[in-house]
């Protein structure tokens, strides 16, 4: 029994992995040759939500938000299965990322802003919906969450009743996190061991609240995450005004695409494709791939196997967010950071830090979790 669960878990738990990179591609560009994803390019790209939706943006499976005027984007959890989550359609390669946001209150709901590339290099901003007084950043390089020495933690007060500005300036160089306008870490490349677990493959940006205090969550992951979600202070809501994204190209212009050279996941070896040209050595029976054709989506011949399509779990109906007009209170309805530090719920407040650390998990972990809870409910 424990073991056929087991396996079942860890076959659940690799599909949601797939599901999570999915929301682009399931090509992993470190293990086969992937299609050309689609670049940002020139310009600011501003995503205004308080306007409305977005077509820059695609909805995880199971999402759905609301729009309340000047607050803008409304992600809600309100029980056990919710995970909000959408992704740019296109990719920076080195950039800038801008959110106003407002993070979800709650034990165990995590807000994240991450920019995810499809090797999984990460550069992250989590909020725990009962630290009222941090915000945490991290980063992965090819999705390896083995080590626990890359978090940090910064003040920002309460950051679930005022909009910030969460902005990460990412270069070849650095890796800069300002709230607000002022630093408050850089990663240099070098002390990313010695640049080799730097983030450097192009990136979507992806925004998602999650739950890591489900009953079922390892303990560790439940204490990073401020405790077990109670779902009746819910529902839980993170607002997003503004999203503004720049893509650096690579320090190029008129970037279309973005072309894996080779498997190595070096920055180095991601050629930028523009206008009618391919800059990309890819062989093919006409001798190179047109960036017009692979700037769209990826194509049937990049998909899984049949086997693995069959894998992924599919959110049930109770997954699918709440009824539109559940939303029409702009309350969150949860605990109010007091701001005299007086909330007696405040385990992000009192764990040490390296407990946070210890137990950060990357987004695709989490998002994992997450459908693998779903699935086993
Ligand atoms: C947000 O912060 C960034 C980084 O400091 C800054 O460049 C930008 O102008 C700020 N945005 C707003 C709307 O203040
Ligand atoms: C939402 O709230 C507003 C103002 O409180 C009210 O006028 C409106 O009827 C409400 N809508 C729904 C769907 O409950
Ligand atoms: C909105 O939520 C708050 C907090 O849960 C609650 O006290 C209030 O009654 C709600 N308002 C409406 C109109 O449902």
């Amino acid at each position: 029994m424990v073991s056929s669960k087991f396996s079942a878990a860890a076959v659940a738990l690799a599909a949601a992995r797939l599901a999570v990179a999915q929301t682009h591609t399931l090509c992993s560009p470190m293990k086969k040759d992937c299609p050309d994803v689609p670049a940002f390019g020139n310009g600011e790209h501003v995503i205004d939500f308080t306007k409305g939706s977005s077509d820059e943006f695609v909805l995880a499976a199971g999402t759905t938000l609301t729009y309340d005027g000047p607050k803008g984007a409304v992600f809600t959890i309100s029980k056990e299965g919710n995970a909000p989550t959408i992704s740019s359609n296109k990719f920076l390669m080195f950039g800038s990322v801008e959110v106003i946001t407002q993070a979800a209150f709650g034990a165990g709901i995590v807000t994240s802003v991450v920019l995810q590339a499809d090797d999984l290099d990460e550069i992250d901003w989590e909020w725990i919906g009962n630290d009222y007084k941090q915000v945490q950043t991290n980063y992965f390089s090819k999705g390896d969450d083995s080590t626990f020495d890359r978090g940090g933690y910064h003040n920002v007060a309460n950051p679930q009743t005022t909009f910030n500005n969460y902005t990460i300036d990412w270069t070849k160089d650095y890796v800069r996190w300002y709230i607000n306008g002022a630093q408050v870490r850089e990663l240099k490349y070098a002390d990313a061991k010695g640049g080799k677990t730097f983030p450097q493959s192009p990136c979507q940006v992806k925004i998602g609240t999650w739950i890591a205090g489900r009953k079922d969550a390892p303990k560790g992951t439940v204490e990073w995450a401020g405790g077990y979600t109670d779902f009746a202070q819910g529902p839980f809501l993170a607002y997003y005004q503004t999203v503004k994204v720049r893509d650096y190209q690579k320090g190029e212009s008129g970037a279309k695409a973005y072309h894996y050279g080779d498997r190595s996941g070096t920055w180095e070896s991601v050629q930028v494709l523009k206008d009618g040209s391919s800059t990309g050595p890819k062989p093919s029976s006409s001798g190179t791939v047109a960036p017009s054709s692979s700037s769209s989506a990826p194509t049937s011949s990049d998909a899984p196997t049949s086997s693995a399509t069959t894998l992924q779990p599919t959110p049930s109906p109770s997954n699918t967010g709440v009824p539109g007009g559940a939303n029409n209170n702009t309350s969150t309805g949860g605990p109010r950071p007091t701001g005299t530090g007086a909330n007696p719920a405040n385990p992000g407040q009192s764990a040490p830090p390296s407990a946070g650390v210890r137990s950060a998990v990357s987004f695709a972990g989490l998002a994992a979790a997450v459908f693998l809870s779903s699935l086993l409910l």
